[in-house]
């Protein structure tokens, strides 16, 4: 119960908080593809005038597959991780040679696109078909730990494997892609790193970091 109550706090949070960022305007698996593809690594404020760029030049994704290589290499040019770029190209050719130019619809089959893994792939299942699959990224460890008070290391095998489990355990299955954005952007604007807003926090009350005074201390990341 007191996990319904988290989520619905996050949701709720985030109805009134969200920013208003162009791939949350649309189903569109390819859209959303393009945009996590680009945020990998990257902030909004860096990924956004390329993702403008991508979609003004390829609409669709057999535009991208039919590009020739240079051209988009020299778009992708200031963004950094080249790897993407060409994976990008890629993964296009491939949604229009091996499905027809439609995007798998479920996390198990988006995993066999390339440069797709399980943080991109549930972040499309979830966003676009509201497949009921938890995104996992550092605002999600972040906030879980915070809130459910977890000291695992999240660079450790064991600790990627029970932050996975509890973000599952969470997540309203009938919300998928709403509850999976707002806890990411709970974690970005909200929850942050540094200085997080625990004074206006709708989940103060039963957070564990904030009632043990460790907020600074989670999540723990021992470098290797
Ligand atoms: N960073 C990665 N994916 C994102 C998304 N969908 N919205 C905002 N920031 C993100």
């Amino acid at each position: 119960l007191s996990t319904n109550a988290f989520a619905h706090n996050i949701l709720q949070w985030f109805e009134t908080n969200k920013r208003d960022l162009p791939w949350r305007n649309t189903k569109n698996p390819y859209i959303i593809w393009l945009s996590e593809i680009i945020l990998q690594q990257t902030r909004v404020a860096q990924g956004l005038p390329y993702f403008e760029k991508f979609l003004a030049n390829y609409p669709t994704v057999e535009d991208l597959a039919a590009a020739p290589s240079e051209e988009i290499m020299r778009l992708w040019q200031g963004l950094g991780y080249y790897s993407r770029a060409r994976n990008l190209h890629f993964c296009a050719q491939q949604v229009v040679n091996e499905y027809g130019g439609s995007f798998p619809t479920s996390y198990k089959e988006l995993l066999k696109l390339k440069g797709v893994g399980s943080y991109t792939a549930a972040a499309i299942a979830s966003f676009a078909f509201d497949e009921p699959v938890a995104v996992v990224d550092g605002n999600v460890f972040r906030v879980l730990a915070r809130y459910f008070g977890i000291a695992t290391d999240i660079a450790s095998h064991a600790g990627k494997k029970e932050f996975e489990v509890l973000a599952n355990e969470v997540l309203p299955p009938s919300k998928a892609g709403s509850y999976n954005q707002a806890i990411m952007e709970f974690g970005a604007l909200h929850c942050t790193p540094n200085k997080p807003n625990c004074d206006t926090c709708p989940l103060v009350r039963s957070c564990v970091a904030f009632t043990n005074n460790l907020v600074q201390d989670l999540p723990v990341k021992i470098n290797k």
